[in-house]
């Protein structure tokens, strides 16, 4: 058994190009310089700079802990000076995704999405990251369902002796900020009944029960609650460990073989599939979608992230992207009406209460509407 390691994925979307669609080079060159940097001063071990969309993601190995001052302070830096350089290239949304002046202490709150876990190396460590593009935190609950809870998913779960125990799930519930821990298999329909409403409950941590230790970790920033409007959707990043008592890697991959249906493509106000794609792909342009996700894989070594692999560049997800290309034309043809359109609830923090407001006056009181209501009848 190795050391403890911090693994660190931080995302933001601070300028696209062109629109929504994609980072631009001169952006990346920015963030890997800054994470050079980070790296040079030793206080990083070793980082990945990766992308999905407009989103840019430091995917960093140190040994400072979640929430380090520290580690988040030399991203929001960089983050910072992404968004002079957005500005200087007039990108699209420069700037969007930091929604406060000051540094103070860590980056929650702040714009920026994070997933952090702390756990000690194992020999040989498997790590995949995913980072999304057009949708929402919850967008990780099926999956993550399917690979720690589900047989029809995860054959480790019937024939690996290890797994048997199954595992804890922590769900957050991101409206009332609280959270709970699912123990499955035994509780497994209790959090089905929460993790089914993704645009609420999100899966936080998946837990290795044999060790206490992590296995899955997602960001649940939600900026709209964040901002109190529509500010850019959430676009997630989840970090799983794999092999050796935790699903393998092909488990870990497989539920996105099933394109399941999301809330935020177009103006963050729409289902659309989300869409597993390779890093050469991650430019979501039909309808500014549909929602993409990429699989980075890493062998992780005393802290040095060996990769990546670019795990969805892989022809047995062509199917898959055929699939999420007819579910968008389906979809699509439904044009502003609901279910491609989001509820009304969950529009709540886009514009669309402001065309509401300014029709209100028109809306006046219908007499035949009261009367139904007073004699208790439905018409
Ligand atoms: C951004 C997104 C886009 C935008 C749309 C309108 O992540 O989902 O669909 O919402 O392009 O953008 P604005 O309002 O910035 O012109
Ligand atoms: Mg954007
Ligand atoms: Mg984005």
């Amino acid at each position: 058994m190795g050391e403890k390691i911090t693994l660190s994925i931080i995302k933001a979307d601070v300028g696209g190009w062109v629109g929504h669609s994609a980072v631009h080079p001169e952006m990346h060159e920015k963030a890997e310089e800054h994470a050079a940097k980070a790296k040079k001063a030793g206080l990083v071990i070793d980082y990945f700079v990766g992308h999905c969309g407009d989103d840019h993601a430091f995917i960093l190995t140190h040994k400072r802990g979640i929430e380090d001052k520290e580690i988040h302070k030399f991203t929001w830096d960089a983050f910072k000076d992404m968004t002079d350089l957005a500005h200087n290239l007039g990108l699209y949304g420069a700037g969007q995704d930091i929604l406060s002046d000051a540094f103070s202490g860590n980056l929650r709150g702040m714009g920026p999405g994070y997933a952090e876990m702390v756990f000690e190396e194992r020999q040989s460590e498997p790590i995949i990251v995913f980072l999304a593009d057009k949708t929402e935190p919850g967008a990780w609950n099926m999956p993550l369902y399917k690979m720690f809870c589900d047989p029809f998913n995860t054959a480790g779960l019937v024939i690996d002796a290890n797994m048997y125990q199954g595992f804890n799930l922590q769900v957050d519930d991101l409206v009332e900020a609280k959270k709970i821990i699912f123990d499955t298999p035994s509780e497994v329909y209790q959090l089905l009944a929460f993790i089914g409403a993704p645009g609420r409950f999100v899966i936080k941590h998946v837990f290795d029960k044999r060790t206490g230790e992590l296995a899955a970790v997602t960001s649940t920033q939600r900026l709209s609650f964040i901002a109190g409007k529509y500010v850019g959707k959430d676009d997630p990043v989840m970090a799983v460990r794999c092999q050796s008592g935790l699903p393998a890697v092909g488990e870990v991959l497989n539920p996105f073989a099933f394109p399941h249906l999301v809330a935020g493509w177009m103006r963050g106000s729409h289902h659309g599939p989300l869409m597993p794609v390779s890093m050469t792909q991650d430019h979501p342009t039909r309808f500014d979608g549909p929602p993409r996700v990429v699989a980075l894989g890493f062998q992780l070594k005393d802290g040095r992230l060996i990769g990546p692999r670019d795990m969805f560049a892989d022809v047995s997800y062509d199917r898959a992207r055929q699939i999420a290309n007819e579910m968008a034309d389906y979809l699509k043809a439904h044009g502003p009406f609901e279910p491609h359109r989001l509820p009304l609830d969950d529009m709540e923090y886009t514009t669309l209460p402001v065309v509401m407001e300014s029709l209100g006056d028109r809306w006046v009181a219908d007499e035949t509407g009261d009367k139904a209501k007073e004699s208790g009848k439905h018409i």
